[in-house]
């Protein structure tokens, strides 16, 4: 049945991903509101509730989750590895959920959570936002109608790029395995649910190869410091978090990454970071043990093959490429257009799916927008079928990432 009233929203870790997707509430007030907000750090907190006015403020996700119901549905976004719990207690307690990817970082944890969502009857969405975005709703919709015949091969590239390596993944959040989650996990799950998606069908065995290649101590060059701001080579070296991140402040670029470094973006205060906090120690003098690159190959059902890579080391501006090989065509995506070429008649067709910016939400190519459009619906509506990365699909394009990790770990061939 379809309701008029806002769909109303818990944010639990209201960081980067969730002020962002509270700012869909701030958009479009008739279709979602922020009721409450649980987070323990007091910039965060105010920053949401300055912006919001929720009627409910926790410090914890436990301490809202005690409470009897209190909002249509919970945006979790919290770490990685603070996923599983709060999603079994929030299904637990009848909302429904959009769950930040990763899901969990066990698959005992994935598990958990799909059972207890399935249990408790709630619409349950994953944050993989590049199954909402135009240009990847336009390559999935070409496949459906025959663009390229039966799909035979996929090939699938993810540029990380330096220096998004450099912070996220070398001095960041998910540098390291035993405090987030693997690459793969971390930034590659969205590939990988990605290929499924476009695959269309089950995936059966996968193989895998990467490293650590470059950012390791061995690598630091000569006269090195463990601070950038103290490096007499930090002039030549393209990681510099100096230049990185004060280039950012001096150009008044205050949103992602420079918010994750400090919530004041005086030079003074950007300076006294990159003196403290994480961000500011040379990439050969960290605590990080994350692939910086990393490829996986797939069988899938029916003898399809695909074939993934993950690289850190391309310019800041590459984007997700995809080829699609099928029996009567091919698709080349190149993150901004796709060309198809028909074998038959030898016609070659370009797209362009991009549109405006659709605002507050663009991030992800208008995926986070995408997401929050169809999980507000599904909710509206009670209508699941808006969710196209429900609990399903996401269990089983998970369950391909942690087949591929063991695949590299183990170098063998992991059958699913
Ligand atoms: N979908 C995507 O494309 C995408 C992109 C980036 C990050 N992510 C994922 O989103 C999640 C959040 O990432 P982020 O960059 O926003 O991180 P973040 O660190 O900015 O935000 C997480 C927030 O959770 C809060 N928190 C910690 N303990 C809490 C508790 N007990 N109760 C409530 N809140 C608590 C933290 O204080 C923090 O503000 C991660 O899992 C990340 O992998 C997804």
């Amino acid at each position: 049945m379809k309701s008029n009233k806002p769909v109303s929203y818990i944010i639990v870790g209201a960081g980067n991903r969730g002020q962002g997707y509270a700012g869909f509430a701030a958009e479009f007030p008739e279709r979602a509101q922020v009721l409450g907000v649980a987070e323990p750090r007091a910039f965060q907190r105010g920053r949401l509730v300055d912006q919001h006015h929720p009627e409910h403020v926790f410090l914890d996700w436990r301490e809202a989750a005690l409470q009897p119901r209190l909002a249509d549905a919970v945006i979790i976004s919290t770490q990685d590895s603070m996923h599983a719990d709060p999603a079994v207690a929030f299904a637990e307690k009848g909302y429904h959920i959009l769950l930040e990817k990763p899901m969990a970082v066990t698959e005992a944890d994935c598990t958990r959570i799909v059972d207890a969502v399935k249990k408790n009857e709630v619409h349950f969405a994953v944050g993989h936002v590049l199954r909402y975005t135009r240009y990847f709703s336009r390559l999935k919709q070409l496949i459906i109608d025959g663009a390229v015949g039966e799909v035979v091969n996929i090939q699938h590239t993810e540029p990380v790029g330096f220096w998004h390596q450099a912070h996220s993944f070398v001095r960041g959040n998910w540098r390291n395995t035993e405090c987030s989650s693997p690459m793969l996990m971390a930034k590659s799950c969205h590939d990988l649910d990605l290929i499924r998606w476009l695959m269309d069908v089950a995936c059966e065995r996968v193989s895998s190869f990467g490293s650590l290649i470059h950012f390791r101590p061995e690598n630091r060059p000569e006269g090195a410091s463990d601070r950038c701001l103290d490096c007499a080579v930090e002039v030549d070296c393209p990681y510099s978090a100096k230049r990185l991140y004060l280039d950012f402040q001096q150009r008044g670029k205050h949103g992602w990454p420079l918010e994750v470094i400090t919530d004041e973006f005086s030079e003074e205060k950007v300076i006294r970071a990159l003196r403290e906090g994480p961000y500011g120690r040379c990439v050969y003098a960290c605590d990080n043990d994350v692939v910086d690159h990393q490829v996986v190959n797939f069988g899938f059902a029916g003898g399809r093959t695909a074939s993934f890579t993950m690289t850190a080391f391309s310019n800041a501006q590459a984007h997700r490429t995809t080829r699609v090989f099928g029996t009567k065509g091919e698709l080349i995506g190149d993150g901004h257009t796709i060309t198809t070429h028909r074998f038959l008649d030898g016609e070659k067709t370009v797209i362009d799916p991009r549109t405006a910016d659709p605002g507050i939400l663009g991030g992800h190519g208008g995926g986070d927008f995408g997401l929050m459009d169809a999980f507000t619906r599904a909710i509206a509506e009670n209508d699941g079928s808006h969710i196209r990365s429900g609990p399903d699909e996401a269990l089983e394009s998970h369950r391909m990432v942690f087949a591929a990790e063991r695949a590299r770990l183990e170098g063998v061939v992991v059958h699913l």
